[in-house]
C-alpha cells in the first residue's frame, strides 16, 4: 500500500468516527520550548493543558515531523529517520483509554477491502505501563489479546511526554512481529527490531514539571480532563505494508535513492558503506525540502542550523558517493515529485524551495573550499606541535565561520588521522548560545517561566483587544508583576507588567512594534508603558515604569496609546502589505514574505529571492506603491475562515500558524493578506513611501528597507540639501552631478599616481648616493643608513635591492637601511652571493638589528625585514649591523 493511501485511510477512518480533520502545521513550531515540531501532538498542546478550549472533542491529522537527536543513527538502522509523518487521533475530554484501544485495533485489523490495513492480529503485541491494570484489561477483555502478547515495561518506554514541562500521562504501543529473521523470540520487551513499535496510544492525563528528560520530573497534577493522544509511524507502517527492510526502501524514500544512484553510478545493495550514504542521501534530503517548504532558511542558529546540518550531511555523503558536481537540484526535484503528492503547496513552491537548496549546496561547496584550507592549517600546526586533538576553538570557528557542521569537522579531521576536541567545541557552542538567549530574554519577556501569565490567562480570560478601532478605553488592573514577579501592588518607580481586563495597546507581533502610551488609574498613579508583549496567546502584557502613585491589583484604569506613533506605525504597515504586493508582482512568487517589521515611520521587509534586485526593478516597484497611494484604495479588515480567505486569495506568511478564524486586510484591489496588524483607513494617508535600498541577510533572502510619511518626505528633503550644496560646489545642475563627479575622482586618482610615482623616484635617487657612500670593511662593501621618515615598507625594499645592484666589481656587499614610519622603526637588509659566501646572511641581520630595536623579524639569506617598537634606538641598530659585519668580514 503506499504512503500516500495509508494517509487517506486514516484520515478517512477517524472522520467517519466524528474526528474533525486537522491538516498537518507547518514544521515551525508555535511554541518557544520547542525549535520544529517532533510530534503530532504538538500543535494541540494548549487543548490538552486547557489553556485554550478546544473547537472539537475529537480530532485527527497526519502532522510532519522532525526530530535531530538520533541523526547519526541514520541510514544504520532499519527505522531512524529525521523526517517522518506521525498520525494521530486526539480526543480532548471525550473518549479515553477504551475508545482509543478498539479503534487503534479496529483500524489496524480489518480487511484492506473494509478500509483498514488488513494486520494480522497474531502479530501484534502490546505493551502496557507498569500499574495500568485498566489498559491491560482492556486490551484482554474488550479486544481479546491473549495475555502473553501483553508486557508490562517502566517509565523510559510506556511513559510519554515531550520531555519538557507539559502534558503527559502512561501509555500503551502497539508493535509487529516481523518475523524470526529480525532477531529472537520474547516480544517488544526482549527485542524492538524484530517488534517494532507501530503505534503509541498515550493516556494524557497529567501535566509534569521541569526534570531530567523522559524519566526523572514531578507530576504537578491532573490536567482539566482526560485526553488521548495517539501517534503511529507511517513510515513504518509503510515498510511493514510495503513489505522491505526498512523505511528508506518504502515508496517516497526508495525513489530518492535511485536518484542518488543515478547520479553518482553507485548502485543500492554494492556495500554496506554506501548503502549508509545512500540512505542518508534520501533521509536527508527529503527531510531538507520539508523544512525549506515550511519557510525555515538555513543558518548557523537554530531551526536553521538544524536545515544547514542536514542538507550539508547530504551533499557530504552524495560527494563521499562520488559525486563532484552539483547534486541538490536533481534530488529536490525527485523528492518534490514524490512528497507533492501529499503536500501539493510543494509544488506551487517548487521554485522557492529550490531557490534555497540550491543557494546552500553552494555556499557549502564554497565553505568546503575555505573551510579546507582552515582545517588543513589547523591540522598541520596540531601535528607540528605533537598534538593528535583538533583544538576546540578550531572546530568552533569552522562551525561560525565556513558553516561547518561538528560531524564534518569529525570526519574530516579522521581522515588525516586525529580526532577532535568536541567538549571544548560544545562548551564554546554552549556559551554562544547563551550569550543569544541572555540577549533575547532580556529584549523580550523579563520573565522565562511562563506560568503566571497562564494563571492570569486561567483567572481573568484572555485581553480584550480594543485597539483595532478604539485609542483609548476604560479598564481594570487584572495582573500585575513587579521585577517578573507576581506582587499585589506596586510603588512609585516600580519597573511593572500589568495586564488589563480590555487594552487598545498592540503587542508587538506579526512584525508590527507595540504600542507606547499611558495607564492612569483611578487612585492618580500613572504608569508609562513603554513596551506590550503576548508571553502567552491572548494575554497582553503591558511593560513599563511607575511614574507617580501606587498600583494594586483590581485598580480601574484608563488606558490610552500614543496616538501620534501608532499612526505612523500604522502607516508603514500599510505599506508593507504595497510593498509586498509589489514585489510580487514584479519578481514572481518568490518574492514571498521571509520577515517584518513596522516601525513608526520606517519598516523593513524581507522576502525570497535568489540574486540582489536590480536598481531599476526597485525603482519601479517604488513608481507602483507611490502609484497605488494616489488611488486612494480603502484598506478594510475581515475576519473569516481561513478557507475563505485561502479561496479569495489572500497571502499567508511562511510558518505562521494560523487559526480557524483569521483576520484578512485589504487594500483595495492592490493587496489582500492574512495579518491582525493594524492599518490605515486609506491609502492617502501614507502621503510617500522611498525605498532605501536592499541588501541580503542570508542565502536568498533580501531586505528592503524604506521611509514612509513624514519620515520619507525628511529624508528627500535632507537628500535635496545635500544635492543642492554640491551643484553649489562643482557649478553644475544637479542631473550633471554624477558626471561632474566621477570626472574629479578620475582626475584625482591620476594625480595620486603622479605623486606616487615621483615619490618613488625620489627614492630611488638617493640609491645612487648610498651605492656611492658604500664603505669598505675589510673587503665587503657596506651601505648602512637612515632614509626619510615615513618611507613604506616596499619603497625601503625596493631601494635596498636597487643599493645592491648598484655596488659593482664582484665585491661581497650588504646594504642595510633603516626608517621610522608611524613613529616604528624598519629596517630592510640585503646581502649579494659574495657577501653571503663569507657568511653574511640577511637574516641573521636582522634578526640582530630588529631585536636592538625592540621587535623582530627574518627572512631568507638574500633579503630581510624586521621592525621594533624603539624609534630612538636605529642608530644603536645601525652600530650592531656595522659591528656584525666587520666580526665576519
Ligand atoms: N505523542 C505521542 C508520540 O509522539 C503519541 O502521539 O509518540
Amino acid at each position: 500500500m503506499e504512503s500516500a493511501e495509508i494517509r487517506r485511510r486514516w484520515l478517512r477512518f477517524f472522520e467517519e468516527r466524528g474526528h474533525h480533520v486537522v491538516p498537518s502545521a507547518s514544521l515551525i513550531a508555535d511554541d518557544p520550548t520547542l525549535l520544529l515540531v517532533p510530534a503530532g501532538m504538538v500543535p494541540f498542546k494548549p487543548y490538552f493543558l486547557g489553556e485554550v478550549k478546544a473547537p472539537w472533542q475529537r480530532a485527527t491529522s497526519v502532522q510532519k515531523c522532525v526530530r535531530t537527536p538520533d541523526i547519526e543513527e541514520v541510514g544504520k538502522t532499519t527505522r531512524h529517520g529525521t523526517f517522518f509523518q506521525m498520525c494521530g487521533n486526539f480526543s480532548f475530554g471525550d473518549y479515553f483509554k477504551e475508545g482509543a484501544i478498539t479503534f487503534a485495533w479496529e483500524l489496524l485489523t480489518s480487511s484492506v477491502a473494509d478500509g483498514g490495513y488488513g494486520l494480522d492480529p497474531e502479530r501484534l503485541w502490546i505493551t502496557v505501563y507498569l500499574d495500568d491494570d485498566e489498559a491491560e484489561r482492556i486490551w484482554r477483555e474488550v479486544v481479546g489479546v491473549p495475555a502473553e502478547r501483553i508486557q508490562r515495561l517502566g517509565k523510559s518506554e510506556n511513559y510519554w511526554s515531550m520531555g519538557v514541562p507539559g502534558p503527559c500521562g502512561p501509555c500503551s504501543e502497539i508493535n509487529y512481529d516481523r518475523g524470526p529473521e529480525f532477531g529472537p523470540e520474547g516480544g517488544p520487551a526482549v527485542n524492538d527490531e524484530r517488534y517494532v513499535e507501530i503505534w503509541n496510544l498515550v493516556f494524557m492525563q497529567y501535566e509534569r514539571g521541569a526534570g531530567d528528560g523522559k524519566e526523572d520530573f514531578p507530576i504537578l497534577g491532573d490536567l482539566p480532563s482526560q485526553n488521548i493522544d495517539t501517534g503511529l509511524g507511517l513510515e513504518r507502517l509503510a515498510m511493514i505494508l510495503q513489505g522491505v527492510r526498512n523505511m528508506y526502501e518504502t515508496d517516497t524514500l526508495r525513489v530518492v535513492i535511485d536518484k542518488a544512484t543515478e547520479l553518482t553510478g553507485v548502485a543500492y545493495g554494492a556495500a554496506p558503506a554506501s548503502d549508509v550514504s545512500l540512505r542518508v542521501v534520501a533521509d536527508h534530503l527529503r527531510t531538507s525540502v520539508m523544512l525549506i517548504g515550511d519557510g525555515v532558511t538555513p543558518g548557523n542558529e537554530g531551526r536553521g542550523y538544524v536545515l544547514r546540518r542536514i542538507m550539508r550531511r547530504a551533499i557530504r555523503n552524495m560527494r563521499l558517493l562520488g559525486a563532484t558536481e552539483p547534486v541538490v537540484a536533481d534530488l529536490v526535484d525527485t523528492v518534490i515529485k514524490t512528497m507533492g503528492r501529499q503536500y501539493p503547496e510543494l509544488l506551487t513552491d517548487r521554485k522557492r524551495v529550490e531557490t534555497v537548496a540550491l543557494a546552500e549546496e553552494a555556499a557549502f561547496l564554497k565553505a568546503l573550499k575555505g573551510g579546507t584550507n582552515i582545517l588543513d592549517t589547523a591540522v598541520t600546526e596540531t601535528k607540528a606541535a605533537g598534538g593528535k586533538v583538533l583544538p576546540g576553538d578550531k572546530a568552533f570557528l569552522l562551525h561560525d565561520t565556513w558553516g561547518f557542521p561538528i560531524d564534518l569537522t569529525l570526519e574530516m579531521a579522521a581522515e588525516q588521522g586525529l580526532s577532535v576536541d568536541e567538549d571544548g567545541f560544545r562548551r564554546l557552542m554552549k556559551e554562544q548560545r547563551e550569550r543569544a538567549k541572555a540577549d533575547a530574554k532580556a529584549k523580550k519577556t523579563g520573565h522565562a517561566d511562563l506560568s503566571a501569565y497562564r494563571e492570569i490567562a486561567d483567572n481573568s480570560g484572555a485581553t480584550d483587544f480594543t485597539g483595532y478601532t478604539l485609542t483609548e478605553n476604560e479598564s481594570t488592573v487584572v495582573g500585575l508583576l513587579v521585577d517578573g514577579v507576581p506582587s499585589p501592588a506596586a510603588a512609585e518607580g516600580d519597573e511593572v507588567e500589568v495586564i488589563l481586563d480590555r487594552s487598545p495597546f498592540y503587542a508587538e507581533g506579526g512584525g508590527q512594534l507595540a504600542d507606547t502610551g499611558r495607564l492612569r488609574l483611578e487612585s492618580g498613579a500613572v504608569i508609562e508603558v513603554r513596551d506590550v508583549q503576548k508571553p502567552v496567546p491572548g494575554v497582553h502584557v503591558h511593560k513599563g515604569v511607575v511614574q507617580v502613585g501606587e498600583v494594586v491589583i483590581g485598580s480601574p484604569a484608563h488606558a490610552a496609546i500614543d496616538v501620534g506613533r501608532r499612526r505612523a506605525i500604522a502607516r508603514a504597515h500599510s505599506a508593507t502589505h504595497l510593498t509586498h504586493q509589489a514585489l510580487r508582482d514584479a519578481l514572481g512568487p518568490t518574492a514571498a514574505q521571509a520577515g517584518s517589521e513596522n516601525s513608526p515611520g520606517r519598516f523593513r521587509f524581507d522576502f525570497g529571492s535568489p540574486n540582489a534586485v536590480p536598481g531599476t526593478v526597485l525603482t519601479d516597484v517604488e513608481q507602483r506603491i507611490n502609484d497605488v497611494l494616489s488611488r486612494e484604495l480603502d484598506v478594510q479588515a475581515e475576519v473569516m475562515s481561513i478557507d475563505d480567505a485561502k479561496k479569495q486569495g489572500a497571502i499567508a506568511e511562511f510558518g505562521e500558524k494560523y487559526g480557524e478564524r483569521v483576520r484578512v486586510v485589504t487594500i483595495g484591489d492592490f493587496s489582500k493578506e492574512l495579518c491582525g496588524g493594524t492599518h490605515v483607513h486609506n491609502t492617502a494617508q501614507l502621503g510617500l513611501v522611498k525605498l532605501l535600498g536592499e541588501s541580503s541577510i542570508g542565502s536568498g533572502v533580501r531586505r528592503v528597507e524604506a521611509l514612509v510619511g513624514a519620515d520619507a518626505y525628511n529624508f528627500l528633503a535632507k537628500e535635496h540639501t545635500v544635492v543642492a550644496q554640491l551643484t553649489d560646489l562643482v557649478k553644475g545642475r544637479p542631473e550633471e552631478l554624477p558626471e561632474k563627479i566621477s570626472g574629479m575622482l578620475a582626475k584625482l586618482r591620476d594625480a595620486e599616481k603622479e605623486i606616487e610615482r615621483y615619490r618613488a623616484e625620489k627614492v630611488l635617487q638617493a640609491a645612487a648616493g648610498l651605492a656611492e657612500g658604500a664603505k669598505d670593511v675589510r673587503g665587503v662593501a657596506l651601505a648602512v643608513g637612515r632614509v626619510p621618515d615615513g618611507t613604506s615598507a616596499d619603497d625601503l625594499r625596493k631601494l635596498v635591492l636597487d643599493v645592491r645592484g648598484r655596488i659593482q666589481g664582484g665585491r661581497p656587499a650588504v646594504v642595510a637601511l633603516f626608517t621610522v614610519a608611524n613613529g616604528r622603526p624598519l629596517t630592510v637588509i640585503a646581502t649579494n652571493d659574495a657577501a653571503r659566501d663569507r657568511g653574511l646572511k640577511a637574516g641573521d641581520l636582522v634578526r640582530t638589528a630588529a631585536k636592538t630595536l625592540g621587535g623582530g623579524g627574518g627572512g631568507k639569506p638574500d633579503v630581510a625585514q624586521g621592525g621594533g617598537q624603539n624609534a630612538e634606538a636605529v642608530d644603536e641598530a645601525i652600530a650592531a649591523v656595522e659591528r656584525l659585519v666587520a666580526e665576519a668580514a
